[in-house]
């Protein structure tokens, strides 16, 4: 059996920097490590639609967003397959039959759709589709018979829920299904990148965020602004790292070499927050040093974007060649699933013999 990675998206808004130290790096380099027979990244715009049925133009809208940012990211479409949920018609069938195996109450207690829920304020009317959406994510992994799904810490429940599916279906209709595993960013910085604001999550509504199609000079502005510690005032105050945004930013983006290049001062990272904790180390400083850092990995990503914005119905095209190969995919493990489940009637020739024979008997 190969390797076989799924993840994705829901377009709801152009993708962070968050997205890209939490997964979009990582994809690419598991792209580039050949160490996987296929590779699907999905654009979950079935699932965005479970919280925005009223509004699909602005899930319309960055569809194309997101592809941008996967293109510029470096994710080449000669080495995975990029596609669009809602166009691969077996996820939903496979959803469906999925609902069967999973109870409300279990379904109830998924923490990540709790705090959605409490988030939307959704508690006294979640919509049917919100509320199963881990069911339909159980069947986008399945479907493509994914070994590995990286994700960030939020999507957890949904893979443990995929999992449970999985065993279950296995155990009433046969081994059909393969269980997943989840893959975790490993800097734990990366896991979930505060707001610039110094708020838990980045997000659009906080307007805490800074988007990987910023430009340079948006870049500089955000990072100039960003929180750090409150009771750091003058330059000689001792100041706190925990907490402290721009160093955060800098556990999840400092590389080696990037002291050498941009602030030689110092040999590494413990050296500089040593420095800062005991005091006479500035903000300003520091953050010119995480600027310096983001524009150089953001840059080529920049100029990446540049180019596929010039070329836009091309990028609809990998979509739409992603999608067809994704669906001939789906479709083969559907045809699996419904022959485990035996609601295959027209292809089991055998099947129909043994009824004929069974309703002769009877005249
Ligand atoms: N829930 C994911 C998100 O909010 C998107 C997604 C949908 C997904 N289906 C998936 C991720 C399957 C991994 C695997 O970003």
């Amino acid at each position: 059996m190969g390797k076989i990675i799924l993840t994705g998206d829901r377009p709801t808004g152009k993708l962070h920097i968050g997205h890209y130290v939490g997964s979009l790096k990582r994809r690419v380099e598991l792209q580039n490590s050949g160490e996987f027979d296929e590779i699907f990244i999905m654009i979950a715009d079935a699932q965005a639609l479970t919280d925005n049925a009223d509004n699909p133009e602005k899930v319309r809208q960055n569809i194309i967003e997101v592809a941008l940012d996967y293109l510029s990211c470096g994710l080449d479409p000669k080495k995975c397959t990029l596609f669009i949920q809602s166009q691969i018609p077996q996820l939903t069938e496979l959803s469906f039959y999925y609902m069967n195996l999973v109870t409300v109450s279990r379904l109830q207690r998924n923490p990540t759709v709790k705090s959605e829920i409490a988030m939307r304020n959704f508690e006294t009317s979640i919509p049917v589709g919100f509320f199963t959406y881990p069911i339909s994510q159980a069947a986008d992994i399945t479907a493509f018979k994914a070994t590995t799904v990286p994700v960030g810490e939020d999507q957890e429940p949904m893979i443990e829920q995929t999992r449970e599916i999985v065993r279950k279906f296995n155990s009433i209709y046969g081994d059909a299904l393969v269980e997943p595993d989840i893959l975790l960013p490993d800097n734990k910085a990366c896991l979930r990148l505060p707001g610039t604001d110094g708020k838990a999550k980045m997000s659009k509504s906080l307007g805490n965020c800074i988007y990987l199609s910023d430009t340079e000079e948006e870049v500089k502005k955000k990072v100039m602004s960003m929180y750090t510690d409150p009771n750091h005032i003058q330059v000689s105050d001792p100041g706190q790292v925990e907490g402290n945004t721009v160093f955060t930013y800098l556990d999840a983006f400092c590389k080696e070499g990037d002291f050498e290049k941009y602030l030689p001062d110092y040999k590494n990272l413990d050296e500089l927050k040593d420095h800062y904790k005991r005091g006479g180390l500035g903000d300003v400083k520091v953050k010119r040093f995480l600027n310096s850092i983001l524009q150089a990995e953001l840059e080529p990503i920049r100029q990446r974007r540049k180019e596929y914005e010039a070329n836009i119905p091309y990028v609809y095209q990998v979509l739409k060649e992603g999608s067809q190969k994704a669906e001939a995919v789906a479709a083969q493990t559907l045809q699996g699933v419904k022959e485990a489940m035996k609601i295959n009637y027209f292809e089991d020739l055998d099947f129909i013999e043994e009824q004929a024979r069974k309703y002769k008997g009877q005249e």
